[in-house]
């Protein structure tokens, strides 16, 4: 695998962070400060620097500094190869994407450069939440296993909502409603064969680690569809739910409905798992997540790990022992406590306060 770590970043008018120039270090980055300082949104700017998307669950404007028009965030990657930037521009309404000084030719070709993988404290809802977490997770990893799967779901995704607009504003026997099925079936079918490559890249690490944390019990993870894996039934089905999907206001079949199932002990885990067990099960994905898309890309990800907080129960804390430990490339954490971590190896502190970051 090879390596290669962010070593400078640039952030205007992103969050509470006005200005900020900073440089890395290519092994551990240790980002103190108080609560409501910057510390998230600083992890935030690598994140959005290296894929364009926001880890936060919020539509990416979000994070333009209030009061400002436009962001900017800018990471310097250094490898093997050299030096080279990624940057992307926020504006309302847009992103502005370039690698180096040109533009990408998909995101998803912007997002595959500079494997990242984040741990945040909002990710217990893998396990406990609706669906969405873990599709996409598996949307994720479908980009560096399945090339073309960021297009196929956007293709997708268009396909469906075009089907719907027509359904909601001329009927269900509005002419052009067929040709919309079929698009939605072919390319969501696409999209439910890269989730599946996805998810045999995941699996194995998935499991092996739950059974290190918690050896009594059988963890499974399922892909469940809601629609055929026949692109023609796909389109008949949807053609015999248009009335359903009227009033339910969104398809009531396809991709964007599946779920990953998380099974302990052959029961889903959403309702039914413990604290600790949930914890289990968000790490175990997490720890598969970074060994999937390390394997798939032969990059080593950058590892972000949001709010390492002190009171760390001894579940989380052999987690987040294990996750660093596994970690072999860069990683940034953030803390407000940075004398609880312990990292051998380079290290580099830095502070933040009121959007101000400065080395210690
Ligand atoms: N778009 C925005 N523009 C300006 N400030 C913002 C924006 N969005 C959030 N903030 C503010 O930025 C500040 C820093 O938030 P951030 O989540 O980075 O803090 P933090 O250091 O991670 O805190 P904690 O330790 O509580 O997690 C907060 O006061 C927040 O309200
Ligand atoms: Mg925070």
């Amino acid at each position: 695998m090879r390596a290669q770590h962010v070593s400078a970043l640039s952030v205007r008018s992103f969050r509470n962070i006005a200005q900020a120039d900073v440089s890395l270090g290519p092994r551990f980055n240790v980002v103190s400060g108080d609560n409501g300082q910057g510390k998230t949104s600083l992890l935030e700017a690598v994140y959005v620097a290296l894929t364009s998307r926001s880890f936060r669950a919020t539509k990416i404007e979000e994070s333009i500094a209030f009061g400002a028009t436009q962001a900017l965030v800018r990471a310097r990657i250094d490898s093997d190869d050299g030096a080279r930037w990624q940057s992307v521009g926020l504006r309302r309404g847009g992103r502005d994407l370039r690698l180096d000084d040109k533009r990408p030719r998909s995101s998803s070709e912007f997002a595959t450069r500079a494997p990242v993988v984040v741990f945040h404290p909002g990710e217990i809802s893998l396990s406990a939440g609706s669906g969405a977490e873990r599709r996409r997770l598996l949307d994720r990893v479908a980009l560096f296993s399945s090339p073309s799967a960021g297009d196929e779901l956007a293709r997708y995704t268009r396909a469906v909502r075009s089907r719907q607009a027509a359904l909601e504003s001329r009927g269900a026997g509005s002419s052009d409603l067929g040709e919309w099925e079929e698009l939605s079936a072919v390319h969501g079918a696409r999209v439910v064969e890269a989730r599946r490559r996805a998810l045999a890249a995941l699996a194995e690490v998935a499991q092996s680690t739950f059974g290190e944390l918690l050896p009594e019990v059988r963890f499974d993870l399922v892909y469940s569809a809601t629609a055929p894996s026949d692109v023609a039934d796909f389109a008949s089905e949807l053609r015999r739910s248009r009335s359903i999907d009227v009033r339910r206001g969104s398809a009531s079949i396809g991709p964007h409905r599946d779920d990953l199932r998380l099974e302990l002990g052959g029961k889903a885990s959403r309702r039914t798992a413990s604290q600790g067990q949930h914890r289990a099960i968000v790490l175990s994905l997490k720890m598969a997540e970074l060994a999937a898309v390390g394997a798939l890309s032969s990059l080593r990800p950058v590892l972000l790990l949001d709010d390492v907080s002190s009171e760390l129960d001894r579940a989380r804390s052999t987690a987040l022992f294990s996750l660093l430990s596994r970690a072999s490339g860069q990683v940034l954490l953030s803390t407000t406590r940075p004398e609880i971590i312990e990292t051998t190896g380079d290290r580099v502190d830095f502070v933040v306060r009121a959007g101000a970051i400065s080395p210690l």
